[in-house]
C-alpha cells in the first residue's frame, strides 16, 4: 500500500519529537479520546473528505488524528502564517495526511498552502474536498469566491472562531451563504472556555516567551472585554500586572469595572502602558495616534484573529525602515520622537505566533465541538439549510461531561422531583438555550 506522500513541511524529521508530545497531548485531550472510543468502529465519517485550515498545532495533529480514527480523509493547511509548530505538522505529514504548513509563511505561501488541501489524491483518484472544517474563513473564502464550482459537493462548514463565524453571518445575511454551517465558537464550552480561560493562559505565556519582561508591577491594557479580552486582562492581572480595559459595548465595560478594571479611552490608556494587547476582533484598535503617544518600549501586540486590529500597515509604511529584529516575531521600530516599540508577531495573533496557543485540555473541548460539528454536517445533511447553526445544548454539556473526570469533578444528580420543580430532565439539558452563562 502506498500513503499519500503529497505534504509541504519545514522538515520531516521533526515527526518523531512531534509525536512524542502529540502523546503526551492526548492525555490532556479526553473529549478527543472519547470521540475516538465511541465512534472509532462505526467509521462515520467513511467517505468524508475534509479539508482543515487550523493553527497546525500539536492539539490540531490530536483532532486530525480524531477525524481520521472516525474514517474521513484530511488535508491541512494553518491559518495564519505563524502558529505552524514545524513538528506537529512533520508528525501528521509522516503519517500519510496531506500538510502544506511550516512557521513563517509569507502570504503568497499561505494561500497556496490552503489551495493544496482542496484536492484529495492524485491522478485518476484526484476528487475535491466535500467537507470544509475553517478557523477564520479564510479556506471557506478561497472555496466559496474562488473556487464556487467545487460548492455543490460540499456537505457544509464549521468554523472555529469568533471571526469566522462574524464572515458566515455575514454572508447569510448578504445571501451569499451557499452551504450549512455550523457555528463552533458559540458552543458554551468553546467560546466560554477556549476563548476565556485558553488566553487566561496563553496571552502572558506568549509576552513571556516573547521578551522575557516582568510583568508585575506594569501598566497593561486590554482592547475589547468579550471571552478573549477577559481572558487576557485575567492572564496579565494574575501575572500582577495593572490592567486597564477600553470598551464600546457598555455592557462589556460594566463588566470590566465590576471585576475590578479601570476602563478607559484608548488614547489616554496608552500614555501609561507598558504592554498593550488587542483582543476585538475589530480593526484600527491601535492606529498613529496611539503610537505616537505611548512610552518607550512599550509592548504592543493582538490577541484576535487578524492582523489589522493593530495599523501594522501605517507603521510598516512610515516606520518600516527602523525596524530591527531582536528574534523572530520579535520586532523594534523606531518612531518619530525617538521612542521604540516592540510589536510582537507583526500584530498576528501572538499567542500563536509567539508561543504555542493554548494548552491541550482546553482545546480538547473547543475540538470535541469541531467533530460533533462535521459528524452532524456529514451524515445529517439533510436536516441542515443553508444557514448558521449552533450545536444543540444537550451535546453541549456532552463536551463538558468528556472533560469531568479529568480534573475529579463529581456531579450532583437530580431527583425526579427536583428536576420536575426546576423544569429540566434529570439527565439533562439543564439550561434553556437563552441562558447566557
Ligand atoms: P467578542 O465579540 O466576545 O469580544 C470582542 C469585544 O471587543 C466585544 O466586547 C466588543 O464590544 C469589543 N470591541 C469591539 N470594537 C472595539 C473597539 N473599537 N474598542 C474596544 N473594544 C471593542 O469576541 P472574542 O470571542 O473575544 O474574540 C475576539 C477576537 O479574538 C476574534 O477575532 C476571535 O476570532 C479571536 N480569538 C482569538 C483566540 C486566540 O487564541 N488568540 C481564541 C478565540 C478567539
Amino acid at each position: 500500500t502506498t500513503k499519500a506522500t503529497r505534504y509541504k513541511v519545514k522538515d520531516i524529521t521533526l515527526a518523531e519529537w512531534g509525536r512524542r508530545e502529540m502523546q503526551l497531548a492526548e492525555a490532556e485531550m479526553p473529549g478527543l479520546m472519547a470521540l475516538r472510543e465511541e465512534y472509532g468502529a462505526s467509521q462515520p465519517l467513511k467517505g468524508a473528505r475534509i479539508a482543515g485550515c487550523l493553527h497546525m498545532t500539536i492539539q490540531t495533529a490530536i483532532l486530525i488524528e480524531t477525524l481520521t480514527a472516525l474514517g474521513a480523509e484530511v488535508t491541512w493547511s494553518s491559518c495564519n502564517i505563524f502558529s505552524t509548530q514545524d513538528q506537529a505538522a512533520a508528525a501528521i505529514a509522516a503519517t500519510g495526511v496531506p500538510v502544506f504548513a511550516w512557521k513563517g509563511l509569507t502570504e503568497e505561501e499561505f494561500d497556496w498552502c490552503i489551495e493544496q488541501t482542496l484536492f484529495f489524491g492524485e491522478g485518476e483518484n484526484r476528487k475535491p474536498l466535500n467537507m470544509i472544517l475553517d478557523d477564520g474563513g479564510d479556506l471557506t473564502n478561497m472555496v466559496l469566491d474562488r473556487y464556487p464550482e467545487l460548492v455543490a459537493g460540499i456537505g457544509g462548514i464549521s468554523e472555529e472562531t469568533t471571526t469566522g463565524v462574524h464572515r458566515l453571518y455575514e454572508r447569510l445575511k448578504n445571501g451569499t451563504l451557499p452551504l450549512p454551517c455550523i457555528n463552533v465558537n458559540d458552543s458554551v464550552t468553546k467560546s466560554k472556555f477556549d476563548n476565556k480561560y485558553g488566553c487566561r493562559e496563553s496571552c502572558v505565556d506568549a509576552i513571556r516567551r516573547a521578551t522575557d519582561v516582568m510583568m508585575a508591577g506594569k501598566v497593561a491594557v486590554v482592547g475589547g472585554y468579550g471571552d478573549v479580552g477577559k481572558g487576557s486582562a485575567a492572564s496579565l492581572r494574575g501575572a500582577g500586572a495593572r490592567v486597564i480595559v477600553t470598551e464600546v459595548d457598555p455592557i462589556c465595560a460594566l463588566q470590566a469595572a465590576m471585576d475590578g478594571f479601570e476602563v478607559k479611552k484608548m488614547v489616554d490608556a496608552v500614555k501609561e502602558a507598558d504592554i498593550i494587547v488587542t483582543a476585538t476582533g475589530n480593526k484600527d484598535i491601535l492606529t498613529s495616534k496611539h503610537f505616537l503617544s505611548m512610552k518607550d518600549k512599550a509592548i504592543v501586540c493582538n490577541i484576535g484573529h487578524f492582523d489589522n486590529e493593530i495599523d501594522m500597515a501605517w507603521l510598516n509604511g512610515t516606520y518600516g525602515s527602523s525596524k530591527v529584529e531582536i528574534k523572530p516575531q520579535v520586532d523594534l521600530y523606531t518612531l518619530e520622537n525617538n521612542q521604540q516599540v516592540l510589536v510582537l508577531a507583526e500584530g498576528r495573533l501572538v499567542n500563536l505566533g509567539c508561543a504555542t496557543g493554548h494548552p491541550s485540555f482546553v482545546m480538547s473541548s473547543s475540538f470535541t465541538n469541531q467533530v460533533l460539528a462535521q459528524l452532524e454536517l456529514y451524515t445529517n445533511r439533510d436536516a441542515y439549510k443553508n444557514e448558521v447553526y449552533i450545536l444543540p445544548m444537550h451535546l453541549d454539556e456532552k463536551v463538558a461531561r468528556l472533560h469531568l473526570a479529568k480534573l475529579g469533578i463529581e456531579l450532583e444528580e437530580l431527583s425526579k422531583e427536583q428536576a420536575d420543580y426546576i423544569g429540566v430532565t434529570p439527565e439533562g439539558p439543564y439550561k434553556p438555550t437563552y441562558y447566557r452563562y
